[in-house]
């Protein structure tokens, strides 16, 4: 576990989390470095039967340091904007090893991605493809393209993070992937390479995989059989992680479930996690203001509100909320943002030390996916610093944000 308490105190692998407020100051994202590392080695040792490649979720946690991180672990990447890229090229990664997911790929984006030569795009529609041969063409260059496919699954997850089932706007139904294939014969500086599939995050139950794979592998053979050239199948991301309470299949469990059935369609298998590699190896400490009683509750006001972290307030989502020095006499409390919006909470009826009081840190966990990355500046409130600790070694990821910087771009 990256993060622990030695002598009551809550250390991020060897580093004092209130050393490190201290000196960074508050609200602070800290990632554990070996806890990422640690998630790709697992994740990557369960599936070595495959014939395969890891590409993280850029989105899920963009910052260079993050993205060097699994760069150096020969991790290819999943990408949705050109901005992510901007960041994979920046931070040294191999922009070969990319693909580029996302229902909205502007031109200006798709240009830059064929320059750098990213090994597929994952359409949705056939005017995407459509734009994507004339751009390749105007270039002088070919590229590759996989059709994101919708296997219409229930991956039981919250409804804003399903992305598989008909009724979404992702990917196409089997049918019309098939005849997108067929009319992409006739672009000529497109090649279809393989299938994709993403059926939706935080997915705490092997089944839904299995099930949208076994869909995939029919539609794979009928492919075949038109004589589409399938050399790789991109099942997507989603496996979950532990917030609370949820019990989502280890990474053996996973490859036990899904690598007999991955076996079959004889391509290179690929990957996209985001959230099982970095979700659990990061929180945001924040700084307790005041704490006040209402009739009815009491509440921990902190220093770092949804803009910081919005999962709370969009999700509804659980995060585990512990103080940075722990104590035995604990007592329900909602610990909430400074935000004037009632959806500005972090927890309901937590139990915090009886003790807190202003000045006093807590830690919210799991906050290392679709954390920082989804934080905004709302309020100008600046961000606060990314820290990566490995060991004893404590990196800048990112400097906290100056109220300067904020209106630089303002006349
Ligand atoms: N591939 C594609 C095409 C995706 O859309 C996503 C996530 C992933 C891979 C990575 O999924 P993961 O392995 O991290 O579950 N902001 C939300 C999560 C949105 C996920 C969107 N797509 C949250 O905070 O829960």
């Amino acid at each position: 576990m990256p993060f622990n308490y030695k002598n009551n105190k809550l250390f991020c692998e060897n580093v004092s989390v209130e050393e490190l407020a201290k000196e960074h100051g508050t609200p602070l994202y800290i990632y554990s470095k070996n806890s990422f590392i640690e998630q790709y080695k697992k994740l990557e040792s369960a599936l070595a039967e495959l014939d395969k490649m890891i590409c993280f979720a850029t989105k899920s946690n963009s910052n260079l340091a993050v993205i060097k991180t699994f760069a150096e672990l020969g991790s290819g990447f999943d990408i949705v904007t050109g901005g992510e890229l901007f960041r994979i090229a920046k931070a040294g990664g191999d922009t070969t090893k990319v693909v580029f997911s996302g229902v909205g790929k502007t031109a200006e984006e798709i240009k830059y991605a064929i320059e750098q030569d990213i090994l597929f795009f994952n359409i949705e529609s056939e005017v995407e493809l459509k734009r994507i041969n004339e751009i390749a063409g105007e270039l002088n260059k070919k590229t590759r393209f996989c059709v994101r496919v919708n296997p219409n699954v229930d991956p039981k997850t919250h409804k804003y993070i399903t992305t598989g089932k008909s009724e979404n706007k992702f990917g196409l139904d089997f049918e019309a992937a098939k005849i997108l294939y067929k009319h992409a014969e006739n672009y000529k500086n497109v090649e279809a390479v393989g299938v994709q599939m993403h059926i939706g995050s935080q997915i705490t139950t092997t089944e839904p995989f299995v099930t949208a794979i076994k869909k995939l592998l029919k539609l794979v053979e009928e492919l075949r059989a038109q004589g589409v050239d399938v050399k790789y199948v991109d099942i997507g991301g989603g496996l979950g992680i532990v917030y609370k309470d949820e019990t989502p299949p280890t990474p053996d469990e996973f490859a036990a479930a899904v690598v007999p059935e991955l076996k079959k369609f004889n391509a290179k298998i690929i990957f996209e996690p985001g959230r099982f590699l970095v979700g659990n190896g990061g929180i945001m400490v924040a700084e307790v203001q005041y704490v006040k009683k209402t009739p009815t509750k009491e509440f921990v006001i902190l220093n770092a509100g949804m803009n910081d972290l919005l999962r709370p307030s969009l999700y509804d989502a659980y995060h585990e909320i512990i103080p940075v020095k722990a104590s035995d006499n604990l007592k329900k409390m909602d610990v909430v943002g400074p935000i004037c919006e009632s959806s500005d909470f972090f927890g309901r009826e937590r139990e915090m030390p009886e003790e807190i009081q202003s000045g006093d840190l807590i830690a919210l966990k799991s906050c290392g996916a679709y954390g920082f990355v989804m934080a905004s500046n709302y309020n100008t409130r600046p961000r606060g610093a990314e820290i990566l600790i490995s060991g004893n070694s404590v990196t800048i990821a990112r400097k906290r944000e100056t109220l300067e910087q904020l209106i630089e771009n303002e006349i």
